[in-house]
């Protein structure tokens, strides 16, 4: 059993070499958020991090499955905030995006265990997922309007195909949170489990699929996923260029320094 960090750079959000784990067994590479103290927010190194792991992984014939999990008490706060208020909008090449793509297009089994907040991307990128357990503390939202910003991770074009319209709507226009038991009703995740079960149960799964033949795993998930792989390629720059604009505009700069400074933001100017 091996248990390594994936991260290996410092950056000025201060990620440690520990904030993703990566750790090998049976076929199944897991990738473990590590970073409670910040609620598992993402900071461009641990993208950077994921997305090497990922296209590893994709290449790596001991590698049948990946599961994607956090803590018991929480997934992932999303983009870490003052990575969005330092450093300069994303490009296509960049980590997050990187990450996004590699996700995206990761062809084979790609299973999450998700408990506790899961916020932004740490929703987004379930969408990408072919399996997701969520504890019954999952509280899945989508802030983006809230912060100034657009959906990314071709979640508006796969929100509204999996929720429907009108609760992709109330999910991504709103951003409020909603609970594990309406992201079941959704069909966000497949199994709504007590919070200290899931990545066991994450992790079941990863084995079960790492014991059936690979390559008909890997054409079944091709074909299931190619009608639309090219739309969600294109929705995803396009989303990019909006949310990179954005980034830089006023709504954006308040709601991002009003989180640091623990106050509500005041978007009358905005
Ligand atoms: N980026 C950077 N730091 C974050 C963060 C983020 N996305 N989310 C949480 N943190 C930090 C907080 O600043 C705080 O740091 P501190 O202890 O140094 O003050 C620490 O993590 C704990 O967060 P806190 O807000 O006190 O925890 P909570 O349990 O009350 O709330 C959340 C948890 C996830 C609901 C809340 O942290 C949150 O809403 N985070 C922002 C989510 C977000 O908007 N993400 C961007 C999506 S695009």
């Amino acid at each position: 059993m091996t248990r390594r960090p994936a991260v290996s750079t410092d950056t000025m959000t201060q990620t440690t070499t520990q904030d993703i784990l990566q750790h090998t067994e049976a076929g199944v590479c897991t990738l473990t958020f590590n970073r409670v103290g910040k609620k598992n927010s993402i900071t461009t190194a641990m993208y950077a991090a994921l997305a090497d792991a990922l296209q590893a992984a994709a290449q790596d014939d001991g590698v049948r499955a990946v599961v994607l999990q956090g803590d018991v008490t929480v997934f992932s706060a999303g983009n870490d905030i003052s990575d969005f208020l330092q450093q300069p909008a994303a490009t296509q090449d960049s980590p997050v995006y990187r990450f996004l793509h590699a996700i995206a297009r990761f062809p084979k089994p790609l299973i999450a265990a998700v408990c506790g907040p899961a916020v932004g991307i740490g929703t987004t990128m379930l969408l990408h997922c072919d399996l997701v357990y969520a504890g019954d503390n999952a509280a899945f939202a989508l802030p983006f309007v809230n912060l100034g910003l657009c959906p990314e991770a071709a979640s508006s074009l796969l929100v509204p195909q999996m929720f429907g319209y009108h609760r992709a709507a109330e999910a991504l226009l709103l951003g409020e949170p909603f609970m594990a038991e309406a992201a079941l009703e959704v069909g966000l995740v497949n199994r709504v489990v007590p919070p200290t079960e899931a990545n066991a149960i994450a992790q079941a799964q990863a084995r079960k699929l790492a014991a059936k033949p690979i390559s008909s795993l890997i054409e079944t998930k091709r074909l299931m996923k190619k009608g639309q792989a090219a739309l969600v390629a294109q929705q995803m720059t396009e989303e990019g260029a909006v949310f990179g604009r954005m980034l830089g505009e006023p709504a954006a700069r308040e709601a991002f320094t009003a989180f640091m400074e623990k106050r509500k933001p005041d978007f009358s100017q905005s």
